[in-house]
């Protein structure tokens, strides 16, 4: 049987076609643009979603046995704002995890409502990218919109009602909305209060191995499918990242924390977690996982965006591996360029929408390859940074997984390793969401009794990169100092 992960990315949608044995038969990209209408605004069009999902799956699955085919599910950007009125017809575009535009709806959330509050019903605080603060920004500033919602849905699930007619979510993307209890995993009639909206227009909630329902006849007549086609609730990318680098908790092993860093357009720390814990300053968020546990969080906003960023919009080119070449081994700790990679805000740890990419230390000498290593290196500080907020709650993390487009890079693997000090476990296939995706969607279908065992049957680690004690130490240096600059210039960033 053939199971189908489909990974809703920011820059593109990826669906991955997995055989039951965990050989990925094919995969398939499809591109979809992304609208900032106004600075640090973030929007896409859930109908540029759909279509580029429908036209994937007609390419992903042309040449293959497609009566074949059980089950499909997903890894979805988190956080954004989906809403549909009593029609079905999107209300407006999709405001995006990484959209800062509401600081007041935030700061009335955490300083008004109080953050203490919010933890208590949702286990997190407010950031200007949760599902939350979008809810009371179109209440306050869009009204007529406002008043004309009926369903209120993350990313994926859009993708997921489109094909099936189910209005689901499941409990790790849940998680990231600011509107639900993490847990005991379920719908916080505070926060819907709060934020003056009924339970009725908030979806039904799954663990993410759950089937939600199957094929609509006339999407299946489209796309050539079986009607058959179950289709999973999937989770949010960063969990089913997770579970396609399984990072997911292991009965019977003796290590709770797995971890796993992923270097997409957001760039996470995701540590699992066997039981509900909250860290009690809410740096990092407390969700649900898809194997049907818990999991701490690090989400920095820009991360293989920054390095996009300067290839081809600054340096325009995208010889991405020659201009790597330019910075040798002998570079590596020694840079005297730092750069805070906050263009579009930062979350985690310093939730500040304000914040913006910034540059320092540069003299005469300083080169092309000086700064572009100041900005693989900013990424990699600014996870240390949500690193440094896991350690401090106890949390030891000896090793970690690595996934997406930035763990493609040899370099930038070699400088996380020696930033962080510590090893990193290569998976065979770097597809994080999409492969955990199609996993869950094998879960559900059976073929695997749980997501743990589909996971420590096929993710498998084909080399590691470890840190090396001469090079960890001059990084140990050089974040301390680079851990110094936000809090000198944060004050600033308001006013520019
Ligand atoms: C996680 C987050 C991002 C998006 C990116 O909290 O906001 O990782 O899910 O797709």
């Amino acid at each position: 049987m053939y199971y189908i992960g489909v990974d809703l990315g920011t820059s593109a949608v990826k669906l991955l076609l997995m055989e039951g044995n965990g050989k990925i038969a094919n995969i398939v990209s499809k591109e979809y643009p992304l609208y900032f209408p106004n600075p640090g605004w973030s929007e896409q069009k859930p109908e540029d979603w759909w279509q580029a999902v429908k036209e994937g799956l007609k390419e992903l699955t042309e040449g293959f046995d497609k009566s074949q085919v059980a089950g499909i599910s997903f890894g979805g950007q988190m956080h954004g704002l989906v809403i549909l009125d009593k029609d079905d017809n999107v209300i407006r575009p999709a405001i995006l995890w990484n959209d800062g535009r509401t600081q007041e709806e935030t700061d009335y959330l955490n300083n008004v409502i109080g953050k203490d509050k919010l933890s208590k019903y949702t286990a997190n605080i407010a950031f200007t990218g949760f599902t939350a603060p979008k809810i009371l920004w179109v209440k306050n500033k869009e009204p007529e919109n406002f008043a004309k919602i009926e369903k209120i849905m993350l990313p994926k699930d859009y993708i997921a009602y489109m094909l099936s007619g189910s209005f689901c979510t499941d409990v790790s993307d849940a998680s990231g909305m600011l509107l639900f209890d993490v847990e005991h995993k379920c719908w916080s009639k505070e926060m819907l209060e709060i934020c003056g909206v009924k339970e009725s227009q908030m979806a039904k909630t799954y663990e993410s191995y759950e089937v939600v329902g199957t094929l609509r006849e006339e999407v299946a007549a489209e796309l050539g499918l079986p009607v058959s086609v179950k289709v999973a609730a999937g989770a949010g990318d960063n969990a089913a990242a997770a579970v396609g680098t399984g990072t997911v908790s292991m009965s019977g092993s003796d290590e709770d924390a797995m971890c796993n860093i992923s270097l997409g357009t957001s760039g996470t720390i995701f540590i699992s977690s066997r039981k509900f814990g909250v860290d009690k300053n809410n740096a990092l968020h407390a969700f649900a996982h898809a194997d049907g546990k818990y999991h701490l969080m690090g989400c920095m906003l820009s991360a293989a965006s920054c390095n996009k960023w300067w290839m081809e919009e600054i340096m325009q080119t995208n010889e991405f591996t020659k201009e790597q070449e330019a910075i040798t081994d002998d570079k590596l700790g020694n840079n005297h360029v730092y750069f805070l990679p906050y263009l579009m805000g930062e979350r985690s740890p310093h939730n500040d929408a304000n914040a913006r990419g910034t540059f320092i230390g540069m003299t005469m000498d300083s080169s092309r390859a000086d700064m572009y290593q100041a900005v693989l290196e900013g990424v990699a500080f600014a996870i240390r940074d949500s690193f440094e907020v896991a350690k401090s709650l106890g949390i030891d993390i000896q090793s970690s997984k690595i996934c997406g487009g930035g763990a493609k890079s040899p370099l930038w693997k070699k400088i996380f390793a020696n930033v962080l000090n510590i090893r990193l476990d290569i998976i065979e296939s770097e597809e994080g969401p999409g492969y955990g995706g199609a996993i869950l969607a094998a879960v559900a279908c059976g073929e695997y009794a749980s997501v743990e065992e589909a996971a420590s049957k096929l993710v498998k680690i084909v080399d590691s990169v470890e840190p090396a004690p001469e090079l960890a130490k001059r990084y140990e240096e050089r974040y301390r100092k680079f851990a110094q600059i936000y809090p000198t210039v944060k004050e600033l960033f308001p006013k520019i």
